[in-house]
């Protein structure tokens, strides 16, 4: 369905909640009505989350056009906004969708999410109130209708309980419910969709970040230094055309002079995968860059441009963020024989006992961040994927030092677009909460270490390999 542009993610929705007009959101659910009709839905799918099948349809349909809608918002024009001319690119799309290939694949994943999304609750918070499930508050704030239905139809299936206590009705998984949740995590694991959505997460974030640039001075310390030792490391020469992926608001193509060292001759092409990014990054250009410098959107991992394509290729701490393989795999394709990738990316930190591990300490107990730093890569992971891209490669260890005193942006950037992505993996609450949570600790944390004890020795790795094709 991503191919096709058509993506089932509500909770996209909630960054674009206040930005969306009464009127597109009454169209749109006209519209899910006109394909209620249009394309019924096949009998299994209604009763899994015992709905008759045709509410059940109205708002599927309504909340994949509005998800699919917010998306195309963020990955086409970085904005917020939900326009009408969006909304109707999401209605034409998921009209051809089920044109092509009928309601029932799409309504079963749609039931399918939103039952692990209930799981998930479940299985995060133990037990919860009746009326809290019910009204979707935690887990599902998008919603205008209760889960009623869906709660009994769940437990006459055996999958989640009632238990009382004090008088009030709480409800909690079965054995047979957790067994469920896990088998639908890891299906949803498999096929990519958990992924998927960290990235989305993570690009929106991203997107909204209007200060990412103040922020990433503040606390990386001589970031504009690091810049241009990649600069220098790079070996790029006038009349180069030149890939940077993950540029951010264009500090190293604008500021650290990228764009200078192509010369008149030479053209720099720098993508990110949030279009937020790129659109603050275009403000930046002037008469003298403009001509020299393109900004496009575009995932490392699926790059739009034909096979040789670059000379040299760099891109300053975003691979880090990536699925390492295949960025490889698609810079070794769109750059030349001989040309060189450059980069410097941060790097999995040892358990330390310091002032951030005990700032963090909620998230470490909840296993979300088991190397301190999930998803960074260890020392040895790029050089022991590097040979089957790269002809010869070198890697340099080195210690940056960041500066986490700012509490605030750091909880920001570590939490909501840095490396402890998998909290999005929580329940929408528990994400919410353990963000305060995160915040009022880092200032009590301040208090007790003071603004120069809040650095913190964090290893980042140099990267240069060059391109090897027969
Ligand atoms: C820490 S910022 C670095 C930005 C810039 N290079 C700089 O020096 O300031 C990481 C950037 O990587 C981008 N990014 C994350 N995942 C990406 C992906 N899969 N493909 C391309 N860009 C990605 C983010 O949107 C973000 O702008």
């Amino acid at each position: 369905m991503m191919q096709e542009d058509i993506v089932i993610a509500p909770w996209l929705m909630m960054n674009n909640a206040e930005q969306l007009s009464n009127r597109i959101k009454a169209d749109l659910q006209e519209t899910a009505r006109e394909f209620t009709a249009l394309f019924p839905g096949e009998a299994p799918v209604g009763w899994i989350l015992g709905e008759d099948s045709h509410s059940l349809e109205a708002r599927a349909y309504f909340e994949i056009l509005l998800s699919t809608a917010a998306y195309l918002s963020h990955m086409r024009l970085g904005t917020l906004v939900i326009t009408e001319e969006i909304s109707s690119v999401a209605t034409s799309l998921l009209r051809r969708y089920l044109s092509s290939y009928g309601s029932s694949f799409i309504l079963s994943m749609y039931a399918c999410i939103m039952l692990h999304l209930d799981a998930q609750l479940l299985h995060y918070y133990g037990k919860v109130p009746e009326g809290i499930f019910v009204s979707g508050e935690w887990h599902r704030p998008w919603i205008d209708y209760t889960l009623e239905k869906e709660l009994e139809a769940c437990v006459k299936a055996g999958l989640f309980q009632r238990i009382a206590e004090n008088g009030e009705s709480f409800i909690q998984l079965t054995v047979e419910g957790e067994a469920l949740f896990q088998q639908y995590h890891d299906h949803l694991k498999q096929a990519g969709y958990l992924k998927q959505r960290e990235q989305l997460i993570r690009a929106s974030n991203f997107t909204n970040m209007e200060d990412y640039e103040a922020i990433m001075t503040q606390s990386f310390v001589n970031i504009r230094g690091y810049r241009r030792q990649l600069l220098e490391r790079s070996g790029i020469r006038p009349g180069m055309k030149v890939l940077e992926l993950g540029c951010g608001c264009g500090a190293l193509t604008l500021d650290a002079g990228l764009w200078r060292l192509v010369g008149e001759s030479g053209k720099v092409v720098a993508t990110d995968i949030s279009v937020g990014m790129i659109e603050r990054a275009k403000r930046k250009l002037t008469s003298r860059t403009a001509p020299r410098v393109d900004f496009q959107p575009a995932a490392a991992e699926n790059l739009p441009f034909p096979d040789n394509e670059f000379d040299a290729v760099v891109g300053m701490m975003f691979l880090h963020f990536t699925d390492i393989p295949k960025v490889f795999a698609e810079i070794r394709r769109v750059t030349k024989a001989g040309g060189k990738f450059t980069t410097l990316f941060g790097l999995s930190v040892p358990v330390q006992k310091d002032f951030f591990m005990e700032w963090f300490q909620p998230v470490v107990e909840q296993g979300l961040a088991e190397d301190n730093s999930a998803p960074l890569p260890k020392e040895s992971c790029v050089p022991t994927i590097a040979g089957q891209y790269f002809r010869d490669f070198t890697c340099e260890t080195v210690e940056t030092v960041f500066d986490l005193s700012k509490v605030e942006n750091v909880v920001r950037f570590v939490a909501q677009a840095g490396t402890l992505a998998d909290l999005n993996s929580l329940p929408w609450k528990a994400r919410e909460s353990l963000f305060q949570v995160l915040i009022d600790r880092g200032y009590a944390i301040r208090g007790k270490y003071g603004a120069e004890g809040m650095k913190r020795i964090q290893p980042a790795q140099w990267f240069q390999g060059t391109v090897d094709k027969p």
